[in-house]
């Protein structure tokens, strides 16, 4: 009885420490890739979120003319190499990372640049919404909640 009792505290202590090792070890791959120094932090507040707040900016406000519409043609080839390097140095911990950034964060920048280069703002407004829907559904799994 005794031994039964402390043995199941022991197989629940496993657990939990099992599950924070997990827990920690996804979390440490999420922050930062193997072996490049970049965090995840400075990818998205230096490469990410710069370039996605200039798009929202410029198709708010439609582009006025040919260099307008380059720029934003950057801010998107941009967005689209990022999402290689999130998939990059083994940062990617699961298909819910490699679903938003390897697909929607790739895809809709891609069509988004296909429509800036076209001139298109209805379709490259469709493209942004698109795209940006990889922010959240990788955040809701992968970034804490504050
Ligand atoms: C494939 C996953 C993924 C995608 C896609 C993604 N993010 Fe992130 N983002 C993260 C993770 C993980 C963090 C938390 C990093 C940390 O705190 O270590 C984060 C954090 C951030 C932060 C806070 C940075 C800081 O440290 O202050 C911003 C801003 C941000 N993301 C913007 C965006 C925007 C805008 C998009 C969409 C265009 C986007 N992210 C798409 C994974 C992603």
């Amino acid at each position: 009885m005794h031994f039964f009792k402390h043995s199941r505290i022991t197989a629940i202590l496993c657990v939990a420490t099992l599950t924070l090792a997990t827990v920690g070890a996804v979390n440490a791959q999420v922050k930062k890739g193997k072996s490049r120094p970049a965090k995840t932090s400075q990818l998205m507040k230096g490469l990410i979120k710069p370039n996605c707040d200039a798009l929202k900016k410029g198709l708010d406000a439609g582009p006025e003319d040919d260099k307008a519409w380059a720029a934003l043609g950057v801010n998107a080839s941009i967005l689209n190499e990022g999402s290689y390097l999130l998939m990059d140095d083994g940062r990617c911990p699961d298909g819910v990372w490699a679903e938003s950034a390897s697909k929607t964060l790739r895809k809709g920048s891609a069509d988004l640049l296909a429509a800036i280069e076209s001139k298109d703002l209805s379709a490259a407004k469709a493209s942004f919404g698109s795209m940006t829907k990889s922010c959240g559904a990788c955040h809701d799994a992968h970034k804490e909640k504050k």
